[in-house]
């Protein structure tokens, strides 16, 4: 298809909309908001050590997030582009992020409005210095009527909805070439920016995440925190064709979530960051409302299955703004096989009551 053919972000959105006459354009007038965003990170990260003029003022760094990570100079950018480019449209009632302690405040003069936007303005920034992809992810939800009604300013209770009432949610990798992946909850679309416009151009309109695969990712450096069934599986899928599996297994591991996510969009898999004994305060490494749910979205929307371990992710009512969570999404059938081993009592404890998994740790 010539390159002319293909349609924009914008004329994608607008035929969604098109199947919801009462819709009023501020969903699809925010998500074009946020394609801007991204726009402009990946301008900003493209530049590397050469730094951006346009964002110097703001490059800070070095200051630790509510998180206790150490913010990078481009996480700080980042979250600002998010700020500056989607505050002023009307269309929200406040925001929060990772790199953010509390919601933030739609300030004066601009209006608020009626849905909520969650990020993570840049995963896997730690990969940053070393080249690699990283991207941004975000969430859309509508805020409590009573918020929009009196425009009230939001709290942390506004925002911990589970992941199965998300409006849209979505990603843009910086990566070789820069992509827009989104769903508004009829299926995945997949965008490319077309450097010489400027534009997203729809270039994967029906993204699938195929049901099976051979191929998984996880950190195995924490494998000895690992709870019996993670351990299991990976056992399994390491010990190939002469395992239980009875087929070979390829691994992966880009430590950004987001290229991982795309990765199993793209080709299948299975990823996980399960909740382990690593930390008993942390029960698992990514956040479960700006990480998990939003890539949750896209990839059961994608056919995919996205879950805790024990339970499909997009149920859980959140408890906390920055909640961890326990995160295993891709093929579907591999996904459901880790929920089994969860719910089965690990077959060489099962004598041992200790040991039945399911009586020790639950959600
Ligand atoms: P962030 O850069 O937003 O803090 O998220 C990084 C996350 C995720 O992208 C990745 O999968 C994971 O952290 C890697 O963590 P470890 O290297 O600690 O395993
Ligand atoms: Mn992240
Ligand atoms: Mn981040």
């Amino acid at each position: 298809m010539p390159l002319s053919n293909r349609r924009t972000l914008t004329q994608y959105l607008i035929e969604q909309r098109r199947r919801f006459p009462q819709a009023s354009g501020e969903l699809n007038a925010l998500i074009l908001d946020v394609s801007i965003a991204c726009k402009a990170i990946a301008h900003s990260v493209a530049f590397g050590a050469l730094g951006d003029p346009s964002t110097r003022h703001i490059a800070v760094g070095g200051q630790i997030n509510v998180q206790g990570e150490e913010q990078k100079v481009l996480d700080v950018v980042s979250n600002e582009f998010f700020i500056k480019i989607t505050e002023w449209s009307g269309h929200l009632a406040g925001m929060a992020s990772e790199e953010m302690d509390k919601p933030y405040q739609i300030p004066p003069p601009y209006q608020r409005g009626k849905y909520l936007l969650v990020f993570d303005p840049l995963d896997g920034s730690s990969n940053i210095d070393v080249n690699v992809s990283v991207g941004s992810i975000f969430s859309i939800l509508r805020a409590p009527q009573d918020a929009v009604d009196s425009g009230r300013d939001l709290v942390e209770a506004d925002f911990l909805q589970p992941g199965a009432t998300q409006v849209a949610a979505g990603y843009a990798l910086y990566g070789p070439v820069t992509m827009f992946v989104l769903t508004v909850g009829s299926g995945v679309a997949g965008f490319t920016l077309d450097p010489n416009l400027g534009e997203f151009k729809l270039t994967h309109p029906d993204i699938r995440v195929p049901e099976d695969t051979h191929e998984f990712a996880i950190n195995s450096s924490n494998s000895r925190f690992w709870e019996p069934p993670v351990k299991r599986y990976v056992d399994e899928c390491l010990a190939g064709k002469t395992g239980p599996r009875g087929r070979d297994f390829n691994m992966r591991w880009i430590a950004s979530m987001v290229a991982e996510a795309h990765r199993i969009l793209m080709r299948g898999g299975v990823f996980m960051y399960p909740r382990d004994t690593k930390d008993p305060a942390k029960p698992g490494r990514l956040r479960l409302l700006y990480e998990a749910n939003p890539v949750g979205m896209l990839i059961e929307q994608a056919g995919g299955r996205a879950s805790t371990g024990r339970q499909p992710v997009l149920g859980v009512k959140p408890s906390s703004l920055h909640q961890r969570i326990g995160f295993v999404f891709g093929s579907k059938n591999e996904v459901e096989r880790i929920e089994r081993y969860h719910h089965e009592p690990a077959s060489r404890d099962a004598g041992n009551p200790l040991f039945v998994e399911r009586s020790l740790f639950r959600d």
